[in-house]
């Protein structure tokens, strides 16, 4: 065999491999592609998911939230409800509900039919399943749809609440036509955002630092002022109401007001 021929093979077997490396690196490439625009999919479906119905948080963070940071907000809430406006029977909605620790903190403490309504089906399904747990789906059922057109009819509830939700509705006024237009005469309807007036100041304060080193809460942008708020209860129709903050501080805001009889 020449010196020719004998490298032959070795000279064949190299292009082999070198095109096994070729045809790897290429394969290697196109995967590595595929799953950056996968992750980079994913990211951004997150995100506009976020967007469109809390800037923040997926329904799933939130629910790590609000029974992490907020677990005790919600008890002295439904209790401060209770307490304000004595109706613990007939209907009642928790508009925005989330994952529903509102809507079940007021159903542990009364004998109200509570819907807890939220625009994303996440949260709706993360609030039916902690509904489950605690063993109140005979008088609280989560659903979904948008505070802008709710699937309640005319005049059908005693209750109306809502925590950490107003800020991210689109058309406020629509919303709080919404409101109205579902409550019974008479009904009652408490609207806000904050941690209600009963939390004891120790606890507020907890809250609020890990609130802070957890950067938790809504953007600065969304903010409504008092102002703000009168102006659209009015332009929705809503003469009567009040608007307050927590208590012993200048946080949260609350609307409060009672569908007229007769209207
Ligand atoms: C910050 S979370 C508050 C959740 C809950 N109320 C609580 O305090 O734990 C705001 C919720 O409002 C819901 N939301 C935003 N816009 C809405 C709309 N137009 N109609 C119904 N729910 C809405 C979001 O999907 C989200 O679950």
């Amino acid at each position: 065999m020449s010196e020719v021929d004998r490298k032959k093979p070795f000279v064949y077997y190299g292009s082999v491999l070198k095109k096994f490396s070729f045809a790897g690196a290429f394969l290697a490439c196109l995967f590595f592609l595929t799953l950056v625009l996968s992750i980079v999919g994913c990211q951004k479906k997150q995100s506009s998911s976020k967007k469109l119905y809390n800037p923040q948080y997926s329904a799933e963070e939130f629910d790590r939230i609000a029974r992490t940071v907020f677990k005790n907000i919600y008890p002295y809430l439904a209790l401060q409800i209770k307490e304000e406006f004595l109706i613990t029977e007939g209907s009642c909605l928790d508009v925005g509900s989330g994952p529903g620790h509102l809507a079940i903190e007021l159903a542990k403490i009364t004998n109200l039919h509570i819907y807890a309504l939220d625009i994303d089906p996440e949260a709706v399904r993360l609030a039916q399943k902690n509904v489950e747990e605690a063993r109140l789906a005979d008088r609280l059922k989560a659903v979904q749809g948008d505070v802008e057109r709710m699937p309640f009819s005319d005049n059908s509830m005693d209750l109306v609440v809502s925590r950490g939700s107003y800020l991210f509705w689109k058309d406020k006024v629509k919303a709080f036509q919404e409101i109205n237009r579902i409550l019974k005469p008479g009904g009652t309807a408490f609207i806000g955002g904050g941690m209600g007036n009963l939390i004891p100041p120790a606890e507020r304060a907890v809250i609020r630092e890990r609130m802070d080193k957890e950067k938790i809460g809504p953007p600065k942008e969304l903010e409504v002022s008092f102002e703000e708020m009168g102006v659209i209860l009015r332009k929705a129709g809503i003469p009567n109401f009040k608007v307050t903050t927590d208590a012993g501080c200048l946080c949260g805001l609350w609307v409060e007001f009672k569908k007229r009889k007769g209207s």
